[in-house]
């Protein structure tokens, strides 16, 4: 602040330079800059994390299987790098899952004698649609698409 003598007014020295960018606010601007940067490169993986982009995804057709090849164990593959199994259901079709628990990311296991999804962590369980029916977990496991051309079984994406 500079006090002007032969007028009594007080003005800054900011506002004698208007419309000049000043060190102060240059270094303002780049610090605002920096850490707005900074926050975006910490939040986006945890973003990326929480809101995975799978629904936006393009996904390819992948043949998983042939209907002889599935026993009561189910069958496991992978899809999109994802641990996943494709098993019989009680009504004698098919589904198909990404076998990453929804609550913390384990591997769930197909349990034959229960006909459910354990999860080993925190024994979360889902039925065999996938359903989350006890334990932490708080929505399905991921459901594939299926499509079945003569023996072959196809996974199309999500379903
Ligand atoms: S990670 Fe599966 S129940 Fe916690």
């Amino acid at each position: 602040m500079i006090e002007d003598k032969s007028d009594s007014s007080v003005y800054s020295r900011e506002e004698d330079d208007a419309g000049k960018i000043t060190r102060r606010r240059f270094l303002s601007l780049i610090f605002t800059g920096a850490t707005a940067m900074g926050l975006a490169a910490f939040f986006a993986p945890l973003a990326r994390y929480a809101y995975p982009v799978l629904k936006g995804q393009v996904f390819e057709r992948q043949k998983i299987a042939t209907t002889s090849q599935i026993s009561a164990e189910g069958l496991r593959f992978d899809y999109i790098e994802t641990p996943s199994m494709v098993i019989r259901l009680s009504d004698g079709n098919y589904g198909a899952y990404s076998l990453v628990c929804t609550h913390l990311g384990c591997i769930v296991k197909w349990e034959v004698k229960n006909q459910d999804f354990l999860c080993p962590c925190h024994a979360g369980k889902f039925d065999e649609n996938g359903i989350n029916i006890s334990g932490p977990p708080p929505k399905p496991l991921t459901k594939y698409k299926l499509s079945i051309e003569g023996n072959d079984i196809y996974v199309e994406g999500l379903a």
